[in-house]
């Protein structure tokens, strides 16, 4: 196929694809996972699981129970042991000799470069951890992390959980609005950013979002956050509030550099995660320290066959989401792993940047999303071509389903077509990777994430909750409770119980539609609730309806999420203008400013990322004699598509209004 042939990720042709790629012998033969594992976590599964905390974990206080499920849902995992995860990420690999290894190869996005080692970083996280508590900060606390990725950021991170401080990061793409709903949820009482990061050849601010999210603002509660310590990236001029804000270099550099790492219970809070759920409110999902490490570590071990006194690793996702959390700075790290941390995007200052970072740190274990490989399938083989990838003997795939054609030309033109793929299907809520084949042991599939991992049940299930035949769909359901799963939403248990344990009596459910094939491996069909998935990350339906409708121009908005050829979906808006600015959009130029309007409120409500690829105004929305927006029909008409059974709908020619004024304006 030629390599600008990228084709659609169609869900059609997962359900046709019958390649199989058997594990290479040699790579068998000396892999960390044996099919043995399988059979051991059968046999005993939470012996399995205690194995794993006290091999892959240091505790101070060892554990003697592994599960408390008699509070159902909320997890209790080795709960009588303590424990310190910043100790375990960093301490006790100096103390067993490894200090001169390299933890981090840090490489910003105009070129400067940075190895930090384990004796590094322990120096950096004891100084921030001081610094921290000399701001007021001890455990229980909760610090928000506002950064790009940097050096600091990992050590931001390691610092609180040092201290059992919760970090909560956020995502340097978020507006000032959804960091100070955010900041608000949590009740943080320090905020950690820059001034700015460096963003496609240019220096982009940051703590402008952080003044203006700690601001005051009508109608709302004087912020809990008495500092805000603030690295210095770009040398970019910053407004300073005397008394609140704080330099990094100040406060850390001058500190002490020993710090006694604060050893907690296994089931204190290690962070919160704001993720987007189908209301408009973000969900801020709980997780704590014993069982999500062991989960952590024994995943990165396991399903990226990691050697860590050779393998140099590389996950291109940022801090700001859970990948970075449990595959840039807790998985390796607690499995003393030597890794790559890039600060930009992968086309500066040339759409080899990627590929030239393999080949200068020999990188041999590659973790990144469908959509970043579609977008290099865009560029063109021939760029990748013009490095050495022969480094590279493991890759990973994580996000959204990854379609065929994108699969088969990850192994083909990165992986040199031996390089094993694992195509990780996890969420921010389950904190570690769950369904994957193992590299040396499953032969894998194109487009399937195939086999929970040992220890972990899944299942895929009908309506009424029955497990489907082979050959059967519905929706992705896990069984049985795990390590690494979130102990509740920050604030709202209720909510907890009602999103993932109300469906199907004792099953979690996911919110994944899933089939499995005649050899019963699992494939992942997409969201079956209103959460979209853009370039692997997540976005609310209804979050952005709410931005929509809180612009004074629009009555209503219906936000679906579209196929998109590179980006997975994309965000098509339909919204229904108030009476008095109707008219402004009945020229083609009209509407077009009052579109820019839209996306640039979307921006500024939620991020750059939730902004409408597409918005369409329309005279009416197709809803249900329960007012319910049909979606589906939406989607229909997003996607060019003929639009299906309308019968339902409260008033049935609304589709043919929608579909003639979409003609007549375009
Ligand atoms: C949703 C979770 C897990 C870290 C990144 C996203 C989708 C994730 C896969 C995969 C098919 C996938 C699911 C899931 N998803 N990985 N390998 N195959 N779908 O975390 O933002 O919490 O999103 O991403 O729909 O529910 P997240």
């Amino acid at each position: 196929m030629p390599d600008n042939e990228t084709t659609a990720p169609s869900l059609e042709n997962l359900l046709h694809e019958t390649r199989a790629f058997p594990p290479g012998p040699a790579f068998a033969a000396q892999a960390n996972a044996q099919p043995s594992l399988y059979e051991e976590a059968a046999a005993d599964r939470l012996g399995f699981w205690a194995a794993q905390a006290r091999e892959l974990v240091t505790w101070s206080t060892p554990f003697t129970q592994t599960l408390d499920w008699s509070d159902a849902p909320v997890a209790r995992w080795f709960a009588d042991g303590k424990l310190n995860a910043a100790y375990n990420a960093v301490d006790r690999h100096v103390e067993a000799g490894l200090g001169d290894r390299v933890a981090l190869h840090f490489e910003g996005e105009p070129g400067d470069t940075r190895a930090v080692t384990y004796a590094d970083l322990q120096r950096e996280v004891s100084r921030a951890a001081n610094a921290l508590t000399a701001l007021g900060v001890t455990t229980g606390d909760r610090v928000v992390v506002y950064l790009p990725m940097l050096v600091e950021s990992v050590v931001a991170m390691l610092a609180c959980a040092r201290i059992g401080a919760p970090h909560s990061v956020v995502f340097g793409g978020f507006s000032a609005d959804a960091l100070r709903s955010r900041i608000a949820d949590a009740e943080a009482k320090l905020v950690i950013t820059a001034d700015g990061g460096y963003r496609r050849g240019a220096p982009s601010a940051l703590k402008p979002a952080v003044d203006e999210a700690l601001a005051p603002k009508d109608g709302q509660p004087a912020t809990t956050v008495e500092h805000v310590l603030v690295v210095r990236r770009t040398g970019q001029e910053v407004d300073w509030t005397e008394g609140r804000d704080v330099w990094w270099h100040d406060a850390v550099e001058h500190a002490d550099a020993f710090h006694e790492p604060v050893q907690v219970d296994a089931e204190h809070p290690l962070f919160i995660l704001y993720t987007s759920g189908t209301t408009g409110k973000p969900k801020g999902i709980l997780h704590t320290t014993g069982g999500y490490l062991t989960q952590a570590a024994y995943t990165h071990k396991f399903v990226f066959d990691l050697k860590a006194e050779s393998d140099v690793y590389w996950c291109t996702a940022d801090i700001g989401w859970v990948t970075g959390h449990s595959y840039v700075v807790y998985g390796p790290l607690t499995n003393g792993a030597t890794q790559v941390i890039y600060e930009g995007t992968p086309d500066t200052p040339h759409r080899g940047r990627w590929w030239e970072l393999v080949e200068k740190y020999q990188v041999s274990i590659l973790y990144t999303a469908p959509t970043a490989i579609r977008t290099c399938m865009k560029w063109g083989e021939d760029i990748p071509a013009g490095f050495d990838l022969s480094s590279l003997r493991v890759l990973g795939s994580v996000g959204e389903p990854i379609n065929p054609e994108a699969w088969m030309w990850y192994r083909r033109v990165i992986g040199g077509d031996t390089a094993p793929i694992v195509d990780t299907w996890w969420q921010t809520e389950t904190g570690g990777i769950m369904i994957s084949p193992l590299p040396g042991v499953t032969a894998t599939k194109p487009g399937s994430a195939q086999v929970a991992l040992p220890g972990i049940v899944a299942d895929v299930v009908d309506d009424e909750a029955h497990s489907v035949p082979d050959g059967g769909g519905g929706y992705l359901v896990l069984s049985e409770p795990w390590p690494a799963m979130l102990r509740g939403i920050w604030g709202d248990l209720q909510r907890f119980k009602d999103t993932y344990w109300s469906r199907f009596e004792g099953l979690y459910f996911a919110g994944d539609g899933a089939k499995k094939d005649e050899d019963g491996d699992i494939w992942l069909l997409g969201r079956v609730d209103d959460v979209m998935n853009v370039s692997g990350h997540r976005l609310s339906t209804t979050e952005i309806e709410s931005a929509l409708v809180s612009h004074e121009v629009v009555a209503e908005a219906a936000v679906v999420g579209a196929a998109d050829e590179t980006t997975g979906q994309a965000v098509v808006a339909f919204v229904i203008l108030r009476g008095e600015h109707a008219d402004r959009a009945s020229t083609p130029e009209g509407a077009q400013e009052v579109q820019a309007e839209l996306r640039n409120h979307v921006a500024k409500e939620i991020g750059p990322i939730a902004k409408p690829r597409r918005i369409l105004v329309v005279p009416e929305l197709p809803k249900t004699r329960s007012g319910k927006i049909m979606r589906r029909l939406l989607r229909d008409v997003a996607e060019n598509r003929t639009v299906g059974d309308a019968t339902t709908l409260a008033d049935s020619s609304v589709m043919d209004l929608i579909s003639a004024g979409l003609a007549s304006t375009k």
